[in-house]
């Protein structure tokens, strides 16, 4: 961070946020913006959400070197140096499996909370593979949901769960890399590949 100047009397700063991996420079800022108002009005990451502004509804939730944070509470050059992680860097552009199971269980409320809740249960499912109903619930806990009951997302975080077990029992590339290994003989199809079928094109 360079040293903060106080042009007209309010004290700014320029520094650099690691954002989803990438490093984001931001210029002449009050030293008094919240991380969440850094996010959206400066750097465009705008999936966090502005809800109550007071570190309450955990709509503006994101990662601070992996652990769940209140964009909103948090100011922006105290967050120089740390990993942030917001939305978009899970759904865009494709969804995770997290993303997707809250767009199939909880797809019929607004929104609003989803990309917070998101942000939440990743870091649940990072330290807990297969969290009970209560875990899902009180880590859910800080979050405000006007639309819909609890169980849509204890269903959402159980079915992201076990999509998440799956993959990591059959890491991607993973058939195609025991496929190559396996001794070929000319004329026949590969181990795993039906006849007149290519590798990895259902016939
Ligand atoms: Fe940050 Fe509500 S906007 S907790």
């Amino acid at each position: 961070m360079s040293e903060p100047t106080e042009p007209g009397g309010w004290a700014t700063a320029c520094y650099e946020l690691a954002v989803n991996g990438s490093p984001q420079q931001v210029t002449d800022a009050w030293i008094g913006e919240s991380l969440l108002f850094v996010l959206r009005e400066r750097l465009g990451f705008t999936a966090a959400k502005d809800g109550c502004g007071e570190g309450e509804c955990g709509a503006c939730t994101v990662l601070m070197d992996g652990q769940p944070t209140a964009a909103c509470l948090v100011p922006a050059v105290a967050a120089e140096g740390r990993a942030i992680e917001t939305p978009e860097l899970h759904a865009v552009p494709q969804p995770d499996p997290v993303a997707a199971a809250l767009a199939a269980h909880a797809g019929a409320g607004c929104g609003f909370c989803l990309p917070g809740v998101g942000m939440e249960l990743r870091a649940l499912l990072a330290r807990n593979g297969k969290p009970s109903a209560a875990a899902i619930r009180e880590t859910l806990s800080g979050h405000r949901c006007r639309c819909l009951p609890p169980e849509r997302f204890v269903a959402a975080t159980t079915e992201a769960a076990r999509v998440l077990a799956r993959g990591r029992s059959h890491p991607p590339g993973q058939l195609a890399a025991q496929t190559a290994a396996q001794p070929h003989i000319p004329g026949q199809a590969h181990p795993g590949v039906r006849e007149g079928e290519q590798a990895g094109v259902p016939a």
